[in-house]
């Protein structure tokens, strides 16, 4: 197909994501979360499961020495991490926000909120504010790790190779693994839960109804683990809390592995698609980036703390250091699409990829040449390197 055919049968960020403009806070703040006291959320599978006759592994080693890995660097959340830590949480949002802004003695934030509802707002409400942040963002680790859990599950069912069924079982031994020890430490050492954010819920719905199995690994191992492993990567880095320091590393030991997974299995995959199947696997990677940004306001956080957070939105984006933590959340993904072709597939040498505009426009494009999650893994087993320093 030639490239001006290929561009005529591109669909339009509207058509993609809903809105024409991408920073639409109207918009963004119009999807809302699902009735509170629901339990069980229904979502259609649209997928065939496939079952293979061939056993034989064949040529996958760098997929074999990842399933060999992932057999060796199990461990057990309830045994392996020092539940038995008091956790301050005051202390906890204080360190962590001194961290974020350094030079920072008090929680107030570094811009001017003088005309807004939180201009009488002192170091208590702030508080307040941080632990319901926390909160949240928590509760959202905890329900995409359930996510990671059903995607992986359907991959296994999905994904015609007999070594990726082994290895995506692995996964789900970890992501199990996961959802339970986030749900632990919401429970037993913060102060509340939050349901699953609209936007994420979404995606997630996005990523189970599609019926080709490759799209299960570009929404959940390439863009939402991708994510997720910048993000706890940033919060390991910046929280003074013990406890949960440690469950991320470990945590983050594993997610390494579960996007090296997703990188190795689109590699190959990929080389077999046309142009225009390419260009739907450009299309639904920008869905899944727009998605996972939407989720940055934490609009339930302001919603609970009973505050119309529109009029602040256009200050909160001017903040510098909240900009740049968020770009810092997509330094995994970038390098990672353009690993699997996804930046610049379907146009001719020389020019500008469908998938790279869009990521200029989200302001995330400059993380493309940081390493790739390929081989990341290795330096991350934090389960292997407690065992030889213990030796
Ligand atoms: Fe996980
Ligand atoms: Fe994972």
């Amino acid at each position: 197909m030639a490239e001006t055919d290929i561009r005529a049968k591109m669909r339009s960020n509207e058509e993609i994501v809903g809105r024409v403009d991408l920073d639409d806070p109207e918009a963004i703040l119009s999807v809302t979360t699902l009735d509170e006291t629901d339990v069980v959320h229904i979502v259609k599978d649209n997928a065939d499961t496939i079952f293979t006759w061939n056993y034989d592994k064949g040529e996958r080693t760098a997929l074999d020495k990842l399933y060999e890995k992932a057999k060796t660097s199990q461990w057990n959340g309830q045994t392996d991490l020092p539940w038995e830590l008091d956790v301050d949480v005051e202390k906890s949002v204080r360190g962590q926000n001194a961290a974020i802004n350094p030079g920072a003695t008090d929680l107030l934030p570094p811009f001017d909120v003088s005309h807004t509802a939180l201009a009488n707002w002192g170091d208590k409400e702030y508080l307040e504010l941080g632990i319901e942040m926390q909160n949240h963002l928590l509760s959202q680790f905890m329900h995409g790790e359930q996510g990671a859990l059903v995607c992986t599950a359907k991959i296994v069912e999905t994904v015609p190779w007999i070594d990726a069924k082994y290895y995506a079982a692995t996964q789900v031994v970890d992501e199990a693994r996961h959802v339970e020890v986030f749900a632990k430490y919401l429970d037993e050492k913060l102060t509340g839960h939050y349901p699953i954010n609209a936007h994420l819920r979404m995606l997630l719905d996005d990523i189970i109804d599609d019926s080709r199995w490759d799209m299960t690994y570009l929404g959940m191992q390439i863009m939402v683990e991708g994510l997720a492993l910048a993000a706890f990567g940033l919060m390991y880095q910046t929280t003074p809390e013990p406890l949960l320091k440690k469950l991320l590393r470990y945590v983050m030991s594993d997610e390494a592995r579960h996007v090296a997974f997703g990188v190795l299995t689109l590699q190959e995959y990929y080389q077999e698609l046309s142009t225009s199947e390419i260009r739907e696997r450009q299309e639904f990677a920008f869905e899944a980036a727009v998605r996972m940004r939407d989720r940055f306001l934490q609009q339930e956080v302001w919603q609970r703390m009973d505050v119309d957070m529109r009029p602040l939105i256009p200050i909160i984006r001017q903040d510098p250091g909240r900009i740049l933590f968020q770009q810092l959340l997509f330094s995994k993904i970038v390098p990672n699409c353009k690993k699997l072709g996804l930046l610049d597939a379907g146009v001719p040498e020389g020019q500008k990829g469908w998938l790279r505009e869009r990521f200029e426009e989200m302001d995330v494009i400059q993380f493309e040449d940081l390493v790739d999650t390929g081989e990341e893994y290795e330096s991350l087993d934090a389960v292997a390197q407690d065992r030889s320093a213990e030796d």
